[in-house]
């Protein structure tokens, strides 16, 4: 079954690279075997949804369940992992959301094949890296998604070449990747920067020993994966330890890496001269169901999350029992309810298993509604507070000083104009919109669709107000064109 590309005014057209632009050395992409199979219908990054914003009445109660998507943050690195083999990838359970998309993208853009799964199995995709011409992770693509760089360890170990824009600075933070470079050099990579590329070479990368200056999650998952084809072992060591870089590990460890300690600080690697397919479920989005939980508890809802895994989220859970809430988890699912005022509580975001910063704007827009002060201090980015401006817009009392905001309530929040700087920021007024008196338009949605999968059909489905107006993003077909 293979699908094929739509042009923008929806007729079939034939398949041509996404980028171009190859590497000095490398074939070009010859279209009769570059059977490119991406489904433009879903792809969502149309100039058009740009201007897409969220209408919001504020009142309702989540009430009902909610299922939990697969985690962006593991898939994207699972998709990179592909790479690695010339055999097929099969990946369940992959979030149908615009950063996906874009690495969707990016891998055709290198020649390889990409299949999209439909109707029951919308959420499969299936990578073969057999054919792959093109090295290379281009500006356009990297500067949308900074997780693009996950492709430089990959590429390197298996085509012993690869050319990837350098990200630059994003609205949260500086965000180097100089630890990814340290950590290739170590392994015996030749690494220039120029013309605002990284360009990286390596014959057959070594086994090293690499300690972190600090923790970084992609990092870690970079070296890992350019590792898994190393000549020898590698000792890698203040590693992240966040579940998505031990579901890397799992998926790995399927295609026949030789990994142990994945999930503790320090990870061997014993390199493997190959790596076969595999399949693999995509563990479910800690972060979304995070967000969910939040706002049923600030709506006073009743809300049950399906397909989630309520230990990845033990220190949320905590603090949020600590605020007065009340959850019950499951193995696979958590219900929460609220009927009580809310007590303040402060956190500190750390690496896991301590506070997440994804998670920070939207305790954020919490704690505008817990009775008293709560300090809560951002460790991870240096500049991850632009949501508290727009929630005082809304009526929050906060102050900023540095890397700590207080907030001070409960304090009523009323609708108002607000836009989304960053995928976490937006979550954060989402919520307030949901509790906000009267009607909130939030703009730049586009920020909420890179890392949500249809939060407004799911917050629609338990019961809240919230329409997309200015919306032309095509809608998943029931099923996809068919190639001979
Ligand atoms: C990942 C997550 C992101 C999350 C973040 C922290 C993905 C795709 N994204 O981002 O959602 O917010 O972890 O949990 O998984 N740093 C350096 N040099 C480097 C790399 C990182 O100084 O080479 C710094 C960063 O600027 C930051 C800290 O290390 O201050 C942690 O960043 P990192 O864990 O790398 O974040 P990402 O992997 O980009």
């Amino acid at each position: 079954m293979k699908l094929v590309p739509k042009s923008p005014n929806g007729g079939s057209r034939k398949a041509e690279p996404l980028l171009s632009g190859g590497v000095p050395g490398f074939k070009k992409p010859v279209s009769r075997s570059r059977t490119i199979r991406i489904d433009f219908r879903n792809v969502a990054i149309a100039p058009e949804s740009l201007m897409d914003k969220f209408v919001i009445r504020g009142g309702n109660p989540l009430v009902g369940s909610v299922r939990i998507s697969g985690a962006k943050n593991a898939a994207l690195p699972a998709m990179a992992a592909a790479i690695l083999t010339d055999e097929p990838v099969i990946l369940e359970n992959i979030p149908d959301v615009r950063d996906i998309h874009t690495e969707r993208n990016l891998l055709v853009s290198m020649g390889a094949d990409v299949e999209l799964g439909y109707g029951r199995a919308s959420h499969r995709t299936t990578i073969s890296c057999n054919n792959l011409v093109n090295p290379e992770a281009a500006y356009e693509l990297v500067k949308t998604m900074r997780a693009s760089t996950l492709v430089l360890g990959p590429l390197l170990a298996r085509m012993g070449r690869a050319r990837v824009s350098q990200p630059g600075g994003c609205a949260i933070g500086a965000r180097p990747i100089d630890l990814h470079i340290k950590g290739l050099e170590r392994l015996g990579a030749t690494i220039k920067q120029e013309h605002g590329y990284i360009e990286a070479s390596a014959e057959r990368l070594h086994g090293g020993h690499i300690i972190f200056d600090k923790i970084t999650v992609t990092g870690t998952e970079d070296l890992m994966m350019a590792a898994t084809l190393a000549q020898g072992e590698t000792i890698m060591e203040n590693c992240a330890r966040e579940p998505e870089v031990t579901d890397l590990a799992a998926l790995l460890t399927k295609m026949g890496a030789k990994i142990e300690g994945a999930g503790t600080h320090t990870i061997r690697i014993h390199g493997v001269k190959k790596l076969h397919g595999a399949r693999h479920r995509i563990i479910p989005d800690r972060i979304e169901a995070g967000t969910f939980v939040i706002a049923a508890v600030l709506t006073g809802g009743d809300l049950q999350l399906t397909n989630c895994d309520p230990s990845h989220l033990g220190s949320l859970i905590q603090k949020l029992e600590e605020c007065g809430v009340s959850i019950k988890a499951g193995t696979d699912s958590m219900r929460v309810t609220n009927g009580h005022q809310l007590v303040a509580a402060d956190i500190s975001t750390e690496e896991f298993p301590g506070f997440p910063t994804d998670m920070q704007a939207q305790y954020m827009t919490l704690a505008t509604q817990s009775q008293g002060t709560s300090i809560i201090t951002e460790n991870i980015f240096e500049n991850r507070f632009m949501h508290a401006h727009e929630l005082v817009r809304m009526g929050a009392n906060i102050r900023v000083e540095g890397s700590r905001a207080i907030v001070r309530g409960k304090t009523p929040l009323s609708s108002a104009a607000v836009q989304c700087s960053d995928l976490r920021a937006s979550a954060s007024l989402v919520i307030a919109a949901l509790v906000a008196d009267g009607e909130t338009i939030i703009d730049r949605v586009y920020h909420v669709d890179r890392g949500y999968e249809r939060i407004e059909e799911k917050l629609k489905g338990v019961g809240a107000q919230i329409r997309r107006i200015g919306e032309i993003l095509p809608k998943r077909a029931a099923a996809p064109s068919v190639v001979a």
